[in-house]
């Protein structure tokens, strides 16, 4: 029995499908002028984030308020980590408060899996170093599946610094586990050694971006390269930016954000109808409310009831009938 998302490895494509399904019921609710309902009503989420976040902290925490849950926001700026405090020490603090669940981000790859085993509550990994960012490959899923509809057999190229993105391993799985064929593009030395055992081709160059459906653009992660990977970022971009010119017409662009304009996508397609970036972070706050729903509610009670472990797909409930609060 699983009470935490960890990686899109804790999830098979069911789960994944009912999570999917849940995330569209809450658009309803988002649809609405009071977007809220009352299921974690008296529950405590705390965000604990270790590292820089504008999209993913912020939809979290708007997620689990129009869930009715009381939301504590923690950075370790300004914390208590200033002053020298450990993580484990942080945690059994935080878990003090008794919350339901802790949405934790960390510049350090397995940093989530620990932070589970020091606490009670259900942990979500909102980003742990270039290991994974299991939320961001579910909501890039929802957006696509709602822009395009059913995901088997799509071809995703994913381009640009795979080596150090978590979105990337994460994408790789969760577009994989949907039956999408996945392949990776970049200069060698921005390509993981080994990236294909988790289901997917490799490309070192955009000659054959044509063949894709959807080309998914990466940010160059300057805050984890240690040393330069690339001559410079213009030559970069002269290889690998996604530009009116590469991008055909039949292709859809998605990007995790925070975007460099003019280095790994050119200004026009970011601002093009094919670009889903906007929609992918509007995903963000009913994908995030339905991963709270499934691992805090989820339980045989439906909304409100219940406190189920539900990632790993034990029961195989219906998506909630949300009510108004
Ligand atoms: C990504 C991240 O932090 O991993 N951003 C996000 O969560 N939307 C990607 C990135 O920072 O480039």
């Amino acid at each position: 029995m699983r009470r935490h998302l960890l990686s899109i490895d804790d999830l098979r494509r069911e789960d994944i499908e009912r999570i999917l399904r849940l995330a569209e019921s809450f658009a309803e609710v988002a649809g609405r002028e009071i977007k809220k309902v009352p299921t974690l009503r008296g529950r405590t989420v705390i965000n604990l984030f270790y590292e820089a976040s504008t999209r993913t902290s912020s939809s979290f925490g708007i997620a689990a308020k129009r869930l009715s849950a009381d939301v504590e926001n923690v950075t370790a700026q300004g914390s208590s980590v200033d002053k020298g405090e450990s993580l484990k020490d942080t945690v059994q603090t935080l878990s003090a408060y008794d919350p339901a669940a802790i949405v934790f981000r960390s510049p350090h790859a397995g940093a989530a899996a620990l932070v589970a085993r020091w606490t009670s509550a259900a942990v979500i990994n909102a980003g742990d170093g270039k290991h994974e960012h299991p939320t961001q490959a579910l909501l890039d899923l929802y957006t696509l599946r709602r822009r395009a509809g059913p995901l088997e057999g799509r071809k995703v190229w994913i381009v640009g610094d795979v080596l150090h993105s978590r979105v990337a391993r994460s994408n790789i799985l969760a577009f994989g586990r949907m039956g999408c064929q996945v392949t990776v593009c970049g200069p060698p030395t921005l390509i993981p050694r080994g990236v294909e055992s988790l289901g997917c081709e490799v490309r070192y160059s955009l000659d054959d971006l044509g063949e894709a459906d959807v080309v998914y653009a990466l940010r160059m992660q300057h805050e984890r390269m240690k040393g330069s990977f690339v001559p410079s970022l213009r030559e970069y971009a002269a290889c690998y930016q996604i530009d009116g010119r590469r991008l055909g017409s039949h292709q859809l662009l998605m990007h995790p954000g925070p975007v460099n304009r003019g280095v790994e996508l050119a200004a026009e397609v970011i601002d093009s109808p094919q670009a889903l970036i906007t929609q992918q972070v509007e995903s963000g706050v009913v994908v995030r409310m339905a991963v709270l729903y499934d691992l805090l509610a989820g339980g045989p009670a439906g909304p409100g009831g219940g406190h189920g472990a539900r990632l790993s797909g034990e029961h195989s409930g219906e998506a909630p009938e949300p009510q108004p609060a």
